[in-house]
């Protein structure tokens, strides 16, 4: 425990409670002679810290060691999982998000805050994960329905430039694409998330190809498709990309016409080049649901399609809930308005369903 977290819970609850001694001082006699900090960093078989704290997070991205909890993170070599917990103007602040980020590339596991109502009065990102995911995280890293399996999920937004300074985007997120890739990830996939540009951090051991137009995000996952088991394409890809011009289009007067011209179809592509991957699209519409989910299912030759209204109060994109239907030849499942997260948590159980009855 550190002081901040024994200025909320005393040593003697968590100690009557674990059934175990408390850990507290750097320098202290008797915990010295029982477990110095050397001992407990080998003696661990993995560190979760929860709640992490912007200051021992700082600490840890600097190496700073000058309490036991800082020094034992210092000394380990096993696993280590963060759950932050803060304010969520803390959380945001580009300070804490570049030491998240380099802790992450130094291989330790970030559990990403919720969303939420926080103990300040506040609303936003920071509320620590609860208790019972991180014991799914760290119980299911290895082990899962999607043991074994790779999955490529893309997400987001794709950007086709006008001009150097402008560009045509859509409403997405990537918040849908985001909540597929954390959840199969939990369900022990090997997870490889093409995303658009997103304002959202990638979810813990997923490797995040960052792309930015439709162009990019077909090269890489056409490229990353020859490995996969799955693909679930929850992208809202641009269908149409202007000729981007060298220089800024000046104003003159006069009105303008853009030509646009077709991209290629990320999904009918990936299904069409590679018969043993389990495929899943997305369709996002505004009117005619089911017959034009049908329609995307026959004509892309895919697994799967998840299909939900867009453009509406609640659902979609852009927002926290969703809803879908899943076709898929010879059935369908409806799935009621949810947070996109345990939305995503059921479809990747379906998925990992159909896609062991089709191998
Ligand atoms: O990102 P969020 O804000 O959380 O919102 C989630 C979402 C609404 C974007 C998501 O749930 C969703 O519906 N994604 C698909 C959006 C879309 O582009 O739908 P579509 O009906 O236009 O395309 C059908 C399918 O073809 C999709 O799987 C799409 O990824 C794919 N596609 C489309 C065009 C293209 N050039 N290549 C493709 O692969």
């Amino acid at each position: 425990m550190t002081d901040a977290a024994m200025e909320f819970v005393t040593p003697l609850t968590f100690q009557a409670l674990s059934g175990h001694s408390v850990h507290s001082k750097l320098l202290d006699s008797d915990e010295e002679n029982a477990m110095g900090h050397i001992n407990l960093a080998r003696w661990a078989d993995e560190i979760i810290i929860a709640p992490a704290s912007a200051n021992s997070i700082a600490k840890f991205a600097h190496g700073i060691a000058d309490d036991l909890l800082s020094t034992v993170v210092l000394a380990t070599q096993c696993k280590v999982t963060l759950a932050p917990s803060m304010n969520q103007a803390m959380w945001l602040n580009l300070a804490v998000q570049e030491n998240i980020t380099a802790l992450r590339a130094r291989g330790m596991v970030i559990l990403n805050p919720e969303h939420g109502s926080q103990a300040c009065g506040e609303t936003g990102p920071g509320r620590m994960v609860e208790p019972g995911h991180i014991c799914q995280e760290i119980l299911q890293t290895e082990v899962g329905p999607l043991s074994g399996v790779s999955v490529l999920i893309s997400a987001g937004p794709t950007r086709e430039p006008i001009d150097p300074v402008r560009y045509i985007t859509n409403r997405s997120s990537g918040k849908m694409g985001y909540a597929l890739a954390e959840m199969a990830k939990s369900a022990g996939a090997d997870v490889t998330l093409v995303s658009g540009p997103v304002a959202l951090v990638p979810p813990a051991g997923v490797k995040l190809l960052a792309v930015e137009t439709a162009q990019q995000m077909y090269e890489q996952v056409l490229d990353c498709s020859a490995n996969a088991n799955i693909y679930i394409g929850s992208a809202a890809v641009a269908d149409y990309s202007p000729i981007a011009e060298e220089n800024k289009i000046k104003k003159d007067g006069a009105n303008k016409t853009l030509l646009l011209l077709k991209t290629r179809d990320i999904l009918a592509s990936v299904a069409e080049s590679n018969d043993a991957l389990f495929t899943v699209g997305f369709a996002a519409e505004t009117e005619h649901l089911e017959a034009y989910a049908k329609d995307k299912l026959a004509r892309k030759k895919v697994d799967m399609v998840a299909a939900n209204w867009v453009g509406r109060a609640d659902g979609g994109f852009d927002k926290e809930n969703n809803a879908v239907t899943v076709y898929w030849r010879g059935g369908q499942q409806d799935f009621p308005m949810t947070a996109k997260r345990h939305l995503a948590q059921q479809l990747i159980k379906l998925i990992a369903q159909h896609y062991y009855e089709k191998n």
